[in-house]
């Protein structure tokens, strides 16, 4: 089984971004924790981090056909794009949405999640707890 995590804008400064609310832990620490829960459950796993709409969009469609699930962040990009939410839609991968913060409970402008719908489940708030979630969701389908 193959699981590809993607992480869009400002991912990659974690550790340093808002620690109050993203932490003190950072993106290399994040992969890690992953990639180690991924050997425990004997599956292969591959990250993408970029903090370009289009790039995201490409990631998604260079997972069709070789992955079997897809964990995504689109960070921004949740509240915003219609084109991710279309690029999940296209290759009909089973994909989890994730965020580290609980967004229900942040700005107005968080609460629309354009890929939601696209997804077979959430979890946010729960820090890399929501990463790890979403992986053994995706492993125990
Ligand atoms: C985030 C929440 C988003 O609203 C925000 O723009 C992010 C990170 C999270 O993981 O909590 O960049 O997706």
């Amino acid at each position: 089984m193959k699981i590809l995590v993607i992480n869009g804008p400002n991912m990659n400064l974690l550790g340093l971004r808002e620690p109050d609310i993203y932490g003190r832990q950072t993106y290399a620490d994040l992969v890690a924790a992953l990639q180690k829960r991924a050997d425990e459950l004997g599956v292969e796993i591959s990250f993408v981090q970029s903090n370009h709409e289009g790039d995201l969009v490409d990631a998604i469609q260079q997972a069709y056909p070789e992955m079997d699930g897809i964990i995504i962040n689109p960070a921004a990009y949740t509240h915003t794009s219609v084109a991710i939410l279309d690029a999940v839609k296209a290759v009909g991968i089973p994909t989890v949405e994730v965020h580290m913060s609980d967004v229900k409970s942040r700005d107005d402008f968080r609460q629309v999640s354009y890929i939601r719908q696209a997804c077979i489940a959430t979890f946010m708030g729960k820090g890399f707890g929501s990463y790890i979630e979403a992986l053994e969701l995706l492993v125990n389908k």
